[in-house]
């Protein structure tokens, strides 16, 4: 029987990966949350629905966009809590290939993303603001959540359950071999099996043995759920799914033992398209938060949010390039990365594979650096990751004080102050000699 550890080998190797979300929302183009924060009933949203004709969708250019910026997996919204469907649902008539577009989104972005080599998934929302048995007034995010018509509505959440649970098992059934399961969001007393939680994840697990869960049947993303605990519940999730915020020590469970987690990040502050978020954060932060990331033993979910015609917004395109190409000049130093149990250097972070470690320097020292933490007998050699280029040992007459730390230098001259050759992140990797466990 796997458990989140075997199921997330691959996740924990490849570090970096794309989430798209897309939907109706982005007609309005002021985030995923339009119809609840602007309190749109089912028929004021429907306007959305009879318009939507993304003509530009290409997923295969999404795809390829994703293995250009390196990210190893692309998780798409099939679903948001608006409750419209980008997969052809038999449930539903709320659904992609009811719009003028015509087409099962899903399907054609799956097989994309399996063209390119990439590993995919799927996000479903838990919540649907537009199915008649779901609760309405006084929910904690309904649209109609106030509005007193609603207050004595009968609903059937069993009926609601039933509903949902059936288009899980139409996405885990009908497109392929799913790597990714991504549910979205747990809150108040809707969580665990208030979901038909065990029920569920025995179905999805049936379909999709190996697929890996995030950990949002239990949680909103705030916590970490059952999955840190001695006995973690059935759906406590393979991943935890920290939002907009990177752990400051990482995630370990109740025994110490760090545990898969995955930062999910918006590029602007926006999941879904926003025409007036030009908040991008910028390139060389976005590579260190990866670094970081990584170097707490977590991986990364950059989003993109596509526009109504189905195009990557310029900013986010010309971001995922710039990503790219440090990307592809210092991979090494994130595939298959994990932490270096040593306090984080003044200067930037380390990440380590196997008998490498590799030094990722934000910032420029003063002559020579200080390989902090590292014993310096141990080190066998070191070279710039980016050109392969030697790096010398950089002890002399500045470091004598300091005999118990081994100092690198960027250049000829110990105690010389070099430039940053990538003021990104400029990685060092130090080829530890073999035996040394680090
Ligand atoms: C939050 C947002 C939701 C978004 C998710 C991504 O749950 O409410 O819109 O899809 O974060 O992690």
């Amino acid at each position: 029987m796997s458990d989140m550890y075997t199921r997330t080998e691959w996740f924990r190797n490849d570090r970096f990966g794309m989430f798209i979300h897309w939907g109706l929302y982005a007609i309005p183009a002021r985030g995923e949350w339009v119809m609840s924060k602007e309190k749109m009933t089912v028929d004021e949203y429907r306007k959305y629905f009879e318009e939507f004709n993304p003509t530009e969708y290409n997923p295969r250019e999404w795809a390829k966009l994703a293995k250009e910026a390196g990210m190893k997996y692309v998780v798409l919204t099939a679903k948001h809590h608006d409750g419209f469907c980008l997969f052809d649902s038999k449930l539903t008539e709320y659904k992609s290939t009811n719009t003028k577009i015509g087409k099962d989104l899903v399907k054609e972005f799956v097989e994309a993303v399996r063209e390119e080599g990439l590993k995919v998934g799927l996000y479903f929302s838990l919540i649907d603001w537009s199915h008649k048995d779901y609760p309405k007034y006084g929910d904690a995010f309904h649209p109609m959540k106030d509005n007193l018509d609603y207050k004595n509505e009968e609903i059937d959440f069993d009926r609601y359950l039933k509903f949902m649970h059936g288009q899980v098992e139409e996405i885990v059934t009908n497109y392929g071999k799913l790597d990714i399961l991504w549910f979205d969001f747990s809150y108040d007393d809707m969580m665990g099996e208030k979901w038909k939680a065990t029920e569920l994840i025995k179905m999805v697990r049936e379909k999709q043995p190996d697929v890996i869960i995030d950990n949002r049947l239990e949680t909103s993303g705030e916590g970490f759920g059952s999955m840190v605990e001695e006995e973690p519940s059935i759906y406590s999730g393979d991943f935890a799914s920290p939002e907009q915020i990177i752990p400051p020590q990482g995630i370990t469970n109740v025994l110490g033992k760090p545990v898969p987690w995955e930062l999910c990040m918006t590029m602007n502050n926006n999941w879904g398209y926003s025409s007036t978020d030009f908040e991008y954060k910028p390139t060389y932060l976005i590579i260190r938060k990866l670094v970081e990331c990584v170097s707490k033993n977590g991986n990364m979910i950059l989003n993109v949010g596509p526009d109504a015609n189905g195009r990557i917004p310029y900013e986010s395109k010309k971001k995922l390039r710039e990503i790219g190409e440090w990307m592809s000049k210092n991979k090494d130093s994130i595939y298959g990365c994990s932490a270096l149990n040593v306090d984080k250097p003044e200067w930037g972070r380390y990440t380590k594979k196997d008998n490498k470690i590799y030094a990722h320097i934000f910032e420029c020292p003063i002559g020579p650096l200080a390989l902090t933490g590292i014993r310096g007998k141990d080190i066998k050699l070191m070279r710039r990751l980016a050109d392969g280029s030697e790096v010398k040992r950089g002890e002399s007459w500045v470091t004598a004080a300091y005999e118990d730390i081994p100092f690198a230098t960027l250049g000829e001259i110990p105690h010389f102050t070099y430039k940053l050759p990538d003021d990104r992140d400029t990685v060092i990797e130090i080829t530890m000699k073999e035996g040394n466990d680090i």
